[in-house]
């Protein structure tokens, strides 16, 4: 792999890059490795806005790091205010485009008037520093305003993607004991209605915790109300100040807890704090997209994952950036939205996956090559690893050989991006993450934890702590511990295959633990299993990742019955519909096989390997993601597994 062909970054982007050559990387990496604290503290010192300065960089009681102890600071204040003293005042900060075609452009004096308006609801309602908002809705300005009305309070956000469904939605408000829920009427996906606040209120049957439920009016479409729990936005709104003053708050209060899936059916609370998070968000969008001040700057994540925390709102606002929203589907009305939206708006830097890019490959390059995207001058990927003919057709067709693409690996435990080009200094090889950032201290080791070295695979893990990572699990600190820094003491286990090439270039293989990855979404194993066996029908259940052609991964599910008569076809149907309610309509299974018995370990374990190989060699079907590693994802699985 160290021959793959190698993209050297032209000296007309090299030339104006905030990172030049690759002294410019090594001088920086260095210096982030020789004296991390000082390294950190001068940065946070100039680049982040505190109401009071740290008495110390950093504290590490292993596995829990604090990060500027004893500084005050607040994400909203370093998002918003501080802008509204330059030029950037009168800026876009937001500009949005609804899926019906409305178009919203909010500069930071108004967004800062938006905020301050909605966090004065929410002190209204007795919101105050520590207590929790569940946010759930769609692709809207009132998601970013309602994030930063939290962290303007000290109020701890959580946002459940709008495609989760009311079963996930309520195990989340229960763990987090959420007292409010910050919601729309729906949301507008392909043209139809996704009814949000019916979700809510399912979900709110059993979540006794909830005292308040606000509710934005976006498609207008009826919806019951609960007369003292639940609000119009609108009408909360409506007598409300324009300021309210940011909280100072500790550098280590949370500022958000994100569930993502792990590997047993009970997801994870991430928990994510204030200065540290924000600090790397901030330089990473330096670092690797090379934000100029002049940019209109896109990353078409969904704010339900970690890319849209980081990387559509704070990351972009904390750099005073003109981040772009969009509501809806790529393909509509028609499969050429996205280039559409790029070529009215004359969008320079586009970050999305490697699932939606080989989507936009089957659609047909007439949909791209219809519109100007001559603004777009970077590109970049995330989520899963992008195989190099979906690189090689992002490069040519929608950068037309002029942009640099930035493979950025991390994930929601670690804040920000750790593994990524710096598109002004690094050369690119297609389906490499390149090198790690300034600060990220990433090795392969086997399970004892000793480096295998380059060129052979094993267990990607970082042996630093970093000022973004997550500082615990929510209300689980042992389980954070396990999870993360025990299988090998001390170092951060990502959970992920790699390998290393000559140049130092990561390759990223895929997950070793029990976590799919569908679409650039985490899935758990466990999760679907368990959401399978509550139904009445099944017996037993095992789920495993299959390759997929376009998502990367499926679902697949092998399934027991339990004694009775039973259609098959209609049964698979009623499965995958089942899956959609207990999860989200995301988590549908491509397969669903039924048989007599799983194959098990003689201590009762199901070997999962031997179905991951069933379904792999089964459904060999063109250019699949991370195929060739599979046998080495499943091999270090297995190890993994019965260790
Ligand atoms: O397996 C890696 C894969 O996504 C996992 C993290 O998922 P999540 O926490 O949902 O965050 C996704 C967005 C940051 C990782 O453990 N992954 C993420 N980025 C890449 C990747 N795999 C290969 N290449 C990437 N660039």
């Amino acid at each position: 792999m160290a021959d793959a062909t190698v993209y050297a970054p032209s000296s007309a982007f090299a030339e104006r890059a905030h990172v030049r050559g690759m002294e410019g990387y090594r001088e920086l990496y260095r210096r982030a490795a020789e004296k991390p604290e000082e390294f950190w503290g001068q940065l946070a010192e100039t680049e982040l806005a505190w109401f009071q300065k740290w008495s110390h960089v950093f504290e590490w009681q292993p596995p829990f790091a604090k990060w500027f102890v004893g500084g005050k600071i607040n994400a909203s204040y370093n998002c918003l205010d501080r802008h509204l003293a330059t030029p950037r005042k009168n800026k876009i900060a937001i500009l949005w485009e609804g899926e019906p075609g409305e178009k919203r452009r909010i500069t930071y004096e108004d967004l800062h008037r938006l905020v301050c308006r909605f966090a004065n609801v929410l002190k209204d309602r007795g919101l105050k520093t520590g207590d929790r908002a569940i946010v759930y809705m769609g692709m809207v300005p009132e998601l970013p305003i309602a994030l930063l009305a939290c962290a303007r309070l000290g109020v701890i956000h959580s946002v459940v993607f709008g495609g989760f469904s009311a079963e996930a939605l309520k195990t989340r408000i229960q763990d987090l004991e959420a007292q409010a829920v910050i919601t729309a009427d729906g949301a507008w996906r392909r043209g139809k209605e996704v009814r949000l606040k019916d979700a809510v209120d399912e979900a709110l049957a059993e979540c006794p915790s909830v005292h308040d439920v606000i509710v934005l009016r976006r498609t207008g479409e009826t919806v019951t109300m609960q007369s003292g729990r639940d609000h119009w936005w609108h009408e909360l709104e409506a007598g409300v100040s324009d300021e309210c003053p940011a909280e100072p708050l500790d550098s280590e209060q949370p500022l958000y807890v994100l569930y993502t899936s792990g590997t047993t059916g009970k997801p994870k609370g991430i928990v994510h704090t204030t200065g540290g998070y924000l600090l790397q968000a901030q330089m990473t969008m330096k670092w690797v997209f090379d934000l100029r001040e002049e940019d209109v700057y896109w990353c078409a994540a969904d704010i339900g994952w970690v890319t849209g925390h980081s990387y559509i709102v704070y990351g972009p606002l904390a750099a005073g950036a003109t981040t772009v929203i969009y509501e809806g589907a790529p393909d509509f009305p028609q499969p050429d939205r996205w280039w559409r939206l790029i070529a009215e708006n004359r969008v320079n830097i586009l970050y999305t996956s490697p699932t939606a890019i080989r989507a936009f490959i089957r659609q047909g390059d007439q949909w791209p090559n219809a519109h100007d995207l001559s603004s777009l001058r970077l590109l970049g990927s995330v989520g899963e690893p992008i195989n190099p003919a979906a690189w090689e057709w992002y490069y040519k067709t929608i950068g037309k050989e002029r942009c640099p693409i930035v493979d950025t690996w991390w994930q929601t435990e670690t804040g920000s991006i750790m593994i990524a080009p710096m598109p002004g200094a690094v050369p690119l090889k297609p389906g490499s993450g390149t090198l790690p950032l300034p600060g990220v201290v990433a090795d392969i080791v086997d399970l004892d934890g000793k480096p295998v070295g380059n060129n052979r695979e094993g267990f990607l893990i970082l042996r630093r702590p970093w000022p973004s990572m997550a500082r615990t699990l929510w209300r689980d600190p042992d389980r954070y511990r396990q999870q993360y820094w025990e299988r090998v003491p001390g170092v951060y286990m990502t959970g992920d295959a790699a390998r290393r090439d000559d140049d130092g270039y990561y390759w990223i293989l895929g997950r070793v633990d029990d976590v799919m990855n569908v679409s650039g979404h985490r899935l758990s194993t466990m999760e679907l299993e368990s959401a399978l066996v509550r139904h009445p029908a099944v017996a037993e259940a095992a789920v495993v990742g299959k390759p997929h052609e376009i998502t990367g991964q499926a679902v697949a599910c092998f399934v027991t019955l339990k004694k009775g008569e039973w259609n098959h076809n209609d049964l698979a149907e009623d499965l995958r519909k089942w899956v959609a309610k207990e999860i989200g309509s995301f988590a549908k299974p491509e397969q669903i096989r039924f048989t007599d018995a799983l194959p098990k370990t003689r201590s009762g374990k199901i070997m999962r390997r031997l179905l991951r190989e069933i379904v792999t060699s089964n459904a060999v079907t063109g250019d699949v993601t991370t195929l060739e590693d599979l046998s080495v994802v499943t091999r270090l699985a297995s190890q993994h597994d019965e260790e």
